[in-house]
């Protein structure tokens, strides 16, 4: 007898389907919003142009970013027995509040395009970019708090948490940049990882873990796929600084060697100057000088820390740390097939890299 043939969906199938559960009520929350961050918020998430004409597209795409956080929180309810539905509002609070945490770290960050488009403040005033974040925050606790889900309370406490460490890891990165890059008071590769799980492991993590809680899974479950989610985080944000550097900009939406122009204390950069050959210490002078870097030093620079072996570090240390949110997926029993999604999630968020 032939065995039956069982078809895997696709990471690209995974995330589209979540995001299909989810766009309703997101869309639904967004419209709560006084119509001027309202506004803001749909040209954030590509729905809308400057001055609100709506992106054309099918099921009104022009959807930005692929909605890793919102299908964690979706697969998160699944793993842990529950239905997609339940985690609906969930989904919608950890997406409103990346969102956020976008417009204000553009702000932080100097950065003045995201997504191929101008970054909010670019586009609308810093001011009013401020205002906008502080809309989607607010309206992601008020979206999950007044969610009927029977554990809303213990969601919104979950998220509570969130938030400060996604605060603490901005803090983190930021204070980063004024220390050098030599010496006792260097970043270590463990300060770094502390850093990347606070500013974007602790959002990833929320997001699976709050699927758990709205599904009223034990806080076993809840907090390994916490754990599991962070660990992603962690990878992700390796990723996310080799393609700031390596990524291409129609691609990545960013302009290219935009952290090393700013001398960002990425991953890559930090392993390669603690390589300590003669790369990394042309690198460190590099660096280290207060002379701003034309293209031609950016693009030394970036030579530089693929020579002291800086992205292969970066690369190695995201498929550790997915390694890790696997074994997290094997301690705890968890419904197999929302397991299986998550498998295939994982290697989709590293490979964007190569
Ligand atoms: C962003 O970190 C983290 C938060 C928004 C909390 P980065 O500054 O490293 O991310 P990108 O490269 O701008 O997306
Ligand atoms: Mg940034
Ligand atoms: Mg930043």
């Amino acid at each position: 007898m032939t065995p039956p043939v069982t078809t895997r969906a696709t990471a690209p199938e995974i995330l589209a389907r979540c995001r299909a559960l989810v766009r309703p009520a997101l869309t639904q929350a967004v419209r709560r919003l006084h119509p001027w961050p309202a506004e803001m918020a749909a040209f954030s998430l590509g729905w809308s142009e400057v001055g609100g004409r709506p992106v054309p597209g099918p099921g009104g795409a022009g959807s930005h970013g692929k909605g890793v956080r919102q299908a964690l929180t979706v697969l998160g309810a699944e793993a842990a027995g529950g239905s997609g539905a339940d985690a609906v509002a969930g989904a919608v609070a950890v997406e409103l509040i990346h969102t956020f945490s976008l417009l204000h770290d553009d702000i932080m960050d100097g950065d003045e395009t995201r997504r191929q488009r101008p970054s909010v403040w670019k586009a609308y005033g810093t001011g009013p970019a401020v205002l906008a974040g502080d809309a989607l925050f607010a309206l992601a606790v008020e979206t999950l708090a007044d969610s009927r889900n029977v554990h809303s309370g213990a969601a919104v406490r979950h998220l509570a948490g969130t938030l400060n460490d996604l605060v603490r890891g901005q803090a983190e990165d930021l204070l980063f940049e004024a220390r050098p890059w030599t010496g006792p008071e260097a970043v270590s590769p463990g300060e770094y990882r502390t850093m990347a799980g606070h500013k974007t492991g602790a959002l990833l993590g929320c997001a699976a873990g709050l699927g758990a809680v709205l599904a009223g899974a034990p806080a076993a479950t809840a907090d390994t796929l916490t754990r599991a989610g962070r660990h992603l985080g962690v990878a992700f944000q390796a990723v996310d600084d080799v393609l700031g550097i390596w990524g291409d900009p129609r691609v990545t939406g960013k302009p290219v060697h935009g952290d090393l122009r700013r001398r960002k204390k990425t991953y890559p950069v930090l392993a390669a100057v603690s390589a300590d050959g003669p790369g990394a210490r042309e690198l460190v002078a590099l660096l280290a000088s207060g002379d701003a870097l034309d293209d031609a030093d950016a693009r030394r620079a970036a030579a530089l820390v693929e020579e002291a072996g800086g992205r292969r570090a970066a690369l190695a240390e995201a498929h550790r740390q997915l390694d890790r949110a696997r074994g997290c997926l094997e301690s705890v029993p968890l419904e197999p097939a929302a397991v299986g999604d998550l498998r295939t999630l994982v290697p989709f968020l590293v490979d964007r890299a190569v």
